[in-house]
């Protein structure tokens, strides 16, 4: 329940979670317009700047009037660049004419939902998980079905689990991986074992590319024709506020797609669509820089949380995150992490957002400075001792 009871409001938008990291985030925002010095970990938004071309490309396309609606499945040109690029990518051919174009991976993970799901369907989610999938499944009037995955095993999805959870109402699988909020990446003859369950995989692959330890990630397209592939542009080339994302669709699924686009965003936005193709053509260096620099953080952030104590097992290999158990501080992650914004100033996303499985957790979100780690390392370092009292 989102607690904000009121019989005007429809029983679906009750049952909402807030996204509770957020909430400690606009804490932190709070305190630093009061003057304090707020070290944000809290969040999911790459603090590098979008690649130029990406932002040239926009100025360009603005410039030359690309101010309107769009093809509902998106340019030509960009879908032809996206079909490209997943084939190097993933090693599957792709026709353009199955990618559709979307305001950001969030309303393509809602748009596969939407086409996938009747009121009671239930969508397998392994978790720890991203708090917004089973939001979604709900908006759509489905149930979600939370299947447990575990730190001490680097959060492999156990298949067997997948399976026992299944029952004649399961209608599709939410797979993440690099995931959020646990930075692991799915080995291949897992992803190949959830394909073969013959269920249509909802693949949100927004994080690949963000990879460490020679670490590489496999799609389910590869093996299954049921396949729908969420990516997007935000966390990969660090394009968050451009709003651009996409889905790659089964066929049988194409049509359905571009009506429910047409009717509920119309198209996604004519010159950010441009500014797509130049991240497509000319991001690659950009990701390989940011994707350095975020192994170097994870490794100064990983070794500091676990000789702070905080327990993780496995480390991530993927993403920008790191779910730390600190169930030896306390159980409650809201209060947890409510003290620590208020008496350390870090902001840190609680556990419980990423399901209950998560609660006594608590996520870092390494897409800041090393040097800002660093002060939040001190800083915890002083807090977390205080937590138990
Ligand atoms: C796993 C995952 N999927 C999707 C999204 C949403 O991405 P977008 O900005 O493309 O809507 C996020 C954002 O944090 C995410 O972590």
């Amino acid at each position: 329940m989102n607690g904000t009871t009121d019989p005007r409001l429809s029983l679906r938008t009750e049952q909402i979670a807030p996204f509770l990291a957020m909430e400690v985030m606009e804490r932190g925002m709070a305190l630093a317009r009061e003057g304090h010095d707020v070290i944000q970990l809290g969040v999911g938004e790459p603090d590098f700047d979008a690649p130029p071309e990406a932002v040239r490309a926009a100025m360009d396309a603005l410039a030359r009037g690309e101010t309107h609606y769009t093809d509902s499945r998106g340019l030509r040109s960009l879908r032809e660049a996206i079909a490209a690029d997943s084939q190097a990518r993933r090693g599957v051919a792709t026709d353009p004419d199955r990618v559709l174009v979307t305001l950001g991976t969030s309303p393509a993970i809602l748009m596969a939902l939407q086409v996938l799901v009747n009121p009671g369907d239930e969508v397998l989610i392994p978790t720890p998980h991203y708090p917004c999938y089973p939001n979604m499944v709900v908006a759509c009037g489905g149930v979600p079905r939370f299947v447990p995955t575990f730190a001490a095993d680097g959060y492999r999805i156990d298949v067997a689990a997948l399976e026992a959870a299944r029952t004649p109402r399961t209608k599709a699988i939410m797979l993440a991986s690099p995931a959020n909020p646990t930075g692991a990446v799915q080995p291949r003859e897992t992803v190949e074992a959830i394909a073969a369950l013959g269920l249509p995989v909802l693949s949100d692959e927004i994080y690949d590319g963000l990879l460490f330890d020679g670490q590489t990630v496999t799609s389910p397209l590869g093996f299954s024709e049921d396949t729908f592939v969420l990516d997007g542009f935000s966390k990969r080339y660090a394009m968050t506020g451009f709003r651009l994302g996409y889905l790659i669709a089964p066929a049988w699924a194409s049509r359905a797609l571009q009506s429910l686009q047409q009717s509920q965003f119309i198209s996604a936005t004519h010159f950010v669509q441009s500014a797509g193709i130049a991240a497509l053509t000319h991001g690659a260096p950009h990701l390989e820089h940011m994707r350095g620099t975020y192994q170097r953080r994870r490794d100064l952030l990983l070794a500091g949380l676990r000789e702070l104590g905080l327990g993780i097992p496995t480390a991530p290999t993927g993403a920008f995150y790191i779910l730390a158990d600190a169930r030896h501080l306390g159980q409650d992650s809201l209060a947890m992490a409510t003290r620590i914004v208020e008496q350390a100033h870090v902001a840190v996303g609680p556990g419980r957002d990423f399901g209950v499985i998560a609660e006594g957790h608590l996520r870092f979100s390494y897409a800041t400075s090393e040097a800002q780690i660093e002060r939040a390392l001190e800083r915890l370092a002083r807090a977390l001792p205080a937590l138990r009292s």
